[in-house]
């Protein structure tokens, strides 16, 4: 709950989210309930003694690299298909609350794989939640097989071709490259990416979150990406900007992360209103929010405690997620259709 007069109608805004790892939703408590569940040992440091200690250390990230390791390093309680499955419902409920209408979230196979899981118990838990969260909850989504930057590029393309019988059937949607960005420029994955376009997937990359600006032209330029995941530092080459505004190419922006991960200072000190002003197209998403203070809507609360954006300008962002998302004419109509609704209630 956020002490700002707009709290009920960030709460009611329906919201798309297009940048949230599903493993990054796993929190200290489903870690300890799937460690016992499955008998895996957690490592015997002073922050694994409970999942209260676990929670604590989440405060002191020095950067995305500190993260990286603990996340996965918990990513070891994940097991069975049943496992994939109940994180991923977990992530519905609770975006579905936040007022999440759409998510389009990424997963990391190879943290799997590499720990000897099957890739389709991990896709096939995943995609039960997703097919409930839409039968349920009315939450549709999108399914993104992210590649690890920091493993050998030979992984990313075993992987891609370990999911052929997913990608050919519509369940995974696009890929994405996450993981550590300095030093694993996004033009090692040129080749798995063309890949990805010629299978007709979509795509995205992480760039400009701790790296420079050559990892987002990179990303743009070499792997062909629809999107940016984070792209703060666009903010540090006006000429970049200026193109990709007139591209309408979206930044999938994750203020809590950049302040917990330190590649910002604070949530005002990052470049929102430059990025309106500019027409640059973003959205406000959780990324990992079992990490870093909660959910999208905990987002929302802390960009409008820092920068008190109108209605409008309210509108403006809800309404550029609805049509950077990866889905139909038809859907993207019914819910601008339902974000003028709610804003019309609070005019
Ligand atoms: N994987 C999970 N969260 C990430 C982030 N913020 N950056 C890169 N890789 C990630
Ligand atoms: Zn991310």
């Amino acid at each position: 709950m956020c002490k700002s007069p707009l709290h009920p109608f960030l709460v009611k805004l329906p919201k798309c989210e297009h940048h949230i790892h599903l493993e990054g939703a796993l929190t200290p408590q489903l870690v300890f309930h799937l460690a016992s569940k499955n008998a895996i040992p957690l490592p015997k440091l002073p922050h694994y003694q409970n999942p209260e200690a676990l929670a604590a250390r989440y405060e002191a990230f020095d950067s995305l690299d500190d993260f990286l390791n603990i996340h996965y390093a918990n990513m070891s309680v994940l097991i069975t298909e049943d496992d994939f499955y109940e994180l991923a419902w977990s992530y519905f409920c609770a975006a579905h609350a936040d007022g999440v209408h759409h998510a389009e979230v990424f997963f990391d196979p190879q943290s799997h794989t590499s720990r000897g899981i099957p890739i389709a118990s991990v896709i096939k838990g995943y995609s039960r939640a997703l097919a409930r969260a839409e039968s349920e909850l009315g939450v549709t989504s999108r399914l993104i097989m992210c590649f690890l930057r920091h493993l050998p590029v030979p992984s990313a393309h075993a992987t891609f071709d370990s999911a052929t019988g997913f990608i050919q059937d519509g369940t995974i949607h696009g890929v994405g490259l996450d993981s550590s960005e300095v030093g694993f420029p996004p033009e090692l994955f040129t080749d798995v990416f063309r890949k990805a376009k010629d299978a007709g997937l979509h795509r995205t990359a992480h760039g400009g979150e701790e790296g420079d600006v050559s990892y987002i032209t990179g990303a743009l330029d070499s792997l062909e990406v629809d999107r940016i995941d984070h792209g703060i530092r666009l903010i540090e080459d006006r000429e970049v900007m200026k193109a990709i505004a007139a591209k309408g190419t979206l930044l999938t922006i994750c203020p809590l992360s950049n302040v917990y991960l330190r590649t910002a200072k604070s949530v005002a000190s990052l470049p929102l209103r430059e990025f309106l002003e500019a027409r640059v197209q973003f959205s406000l998403n959780s990324d990992d929010p079992a990490y870093f203070g909660g959910g999208i809507l905990n987002n929302y609360c802390a960009v409008e405690e820092a920068f008190g954006f109108s209605l409008d300008e309210w509108k403006t962002i809800a309404i550029a997620a609805v049509q950077g998302s990866w889905i139909s004419e038809a859907r993207k109509s019914a819910l601008v259709q339902k974000i003028e609704h709610v804003v019309s209630q609070f005019t």
